[in-house]
């Protein structure tokens, strides 16, 4: 995949309707509704503020949730969940969307803005087109939750044209949407001139580089729960990186891999030939693959389960691995000393409970100290970064989660090929 493309410094914005994608998907109070974290607004800012200083007209547009725009779906959904279908009302399904409007995004940004954003009561209809055609160069507006129309997750052309038709230039700045081919993403592409926004910009060029010409030793570490979700990202990084470091819930498929036990510890068992494999083909590429040789485990999946450190070899029946042991953190912190490039997606344990976080915070200070251009694929890795405090200590953190996933295994995104090359 190319990532050189046209930004927005790169064409004439002066006096034109700029349609820019942004990824608003906020993370929210599930009781008051209320922005718990504005990271990906305030990532937006520069490519906002710097179309506004421009004299651009922005109409700005993002999803929110994953609101189901069609009553029956949704309640095929809600009761394969195992709610209760009598409970499935209408009037339950439109206030599922309206907890999904996008007035609190709006908000944010007219206080981090410091100006007026108009809001659209409908993304592409008769409201979102008037206010459009009334925008003025300077002024920005934002459009209602692009997923309440079927047409955006379909990439449906029509609904594509529909968004077009209110602007002279595509921007896309949502990073985070790169991984989906929907119609806000991609489909508006085929209908006008279509570049990155700064955010894009820098997403591409430090994880390009990392990937295509990292400073060596490159050392990638994965974590989180499944393998099963990250079998490519380790084939393409055991192609690319020197080293591999394996923890989190996935390192107990690679441990049985090994041929031990791992009690009632996290295990895809249809993932064990796979984790075998890999320890394989490391070695014949000479790629060092580090697994957990200590674990902390656990009676139950609990915050103050009762616990204790165990060889990995020896997780007792009834037990379950919640953190990699002490041993374990400084042999990864050791492994990390020297890097050149570090690449961390998932954490080490379950961090969310403080006696399981450790591991992580083992790792994150290793990876904060080893000097290394380092950079934090976005989920959970990113929010372990944070919550433990080393966030200002590295080098990049992805705004993306499941787009820096499938930045980092090597595939074409389909909102970044629909870029106009540099
Ligand atoms: C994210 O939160 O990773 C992006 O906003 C994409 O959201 P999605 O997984 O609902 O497409």
């Amino acid at each position: 995949m190319n990532y050189n493309k046209k930004n927005v410094t790169q064409v004439d914005v002066k006096g034109k309707k700029v349609l820019l994608r942004c990824d608003f998907n906020v993370p929210r109070d599930k009781k008051t509704n209320a922005i718990t974290d504005d990271k990906r607004i305030r990532a937006a800012l520069p490519t906002i503020q710097y179309l506004l200083d421009n004299g651009a007209a922005v109409i700005a547009c993002s999803h929110l949730g994953k609101p189901e725009p069609d009553f029956s779906k949704w309640a095929k959904k809600q009761a394969e969940k195992g709610k209760d279908p009598a409970s499935l009302t209408e009037d339950k399904w439109k206030k599922s969307l309206e907890e999904l409007r996008m007035e609190p995004v709006a908000q944010r940004l007219s206080e981090l803005l410091g100006k007026p954003v108009i809001l659209a009561d409908d993304v592409a209809g008769p409201d979102a087109h008037a206010k459009a055609a009334a925008l003025k160069p300077g002024e920005i507006m934002l459009l209602q939750n692009t997923r309440f129309e079927k047409g955006e997750t379909k990439n449906d052309p029509a609904f594509a044209k529909e968004l077009a038709d209110m602007a002279e230039l595509f921007v896309s700045d949502a990073f985070g949407t790169v991984h989906r081919a929907h119609a806000t993403t991609a489909g508006v592409a085929a209908y006008l001139p279509a570049v990155s926004g700064f955010l894009i910009g820098k997403e591409l060029s430090v994880m390009g580089k990392a990937l295509d010409d990292p400073a060596r030793p490159f050392v990638a570490i994965l974590g989180g729960a499944k393998v099963s979700d990250k079998i490519p990202v380790i084939e393409n990084l055991l192609t690319k990186a020197d080293k591999i470091i394996i923890g989190g819930g996935m390192a107990y498929t690679f441990i049985k891999a090994q041929g031990y036990e791992v009690g009632d510890s996290l295990l895809e068992a249809d993932r064990v030939e796979f984790a075998k494999e890999m320890i394989e083909t490391a070695k014949t590429k000479g790629v060092e693959l580090l697994l957990p040789v200590d674990t902390v485990v656990a009676k139950e999946f609990d915050a103050n389960a009762e616990s204790k450190t165990v060889p990995s070899s020896e997780i007792p029946a009834g037990w379950q691995g919640l953190d990699i042991g002490e041993k374990t953190r400084e042999l990864f912190a050791k492994a990390l000393e020297g890097a050149g490039t570090v690449v961390w997606n998932g954490p080490m344990g379950v961090f969310e409970f403080d006696k399981f976080a450790e591991g992580t915070r083992a790792v994150a200070r290793a990876v904060a100290n080893s000097g290394a251009v380092s950079i934090i694929g976005g989920g959970d890795s990113a929010a372990a970064v944070e919550q433990l405090g080393f966030a200002d200590k590295i080098t990049h953190i992805s705004t993306g989660g499941g787009a820096s996933l499938e930045f980092l295994e090597g595939k074409a995104l389909p909102g970044v090929v629909c870029l106009q090359d540099a």
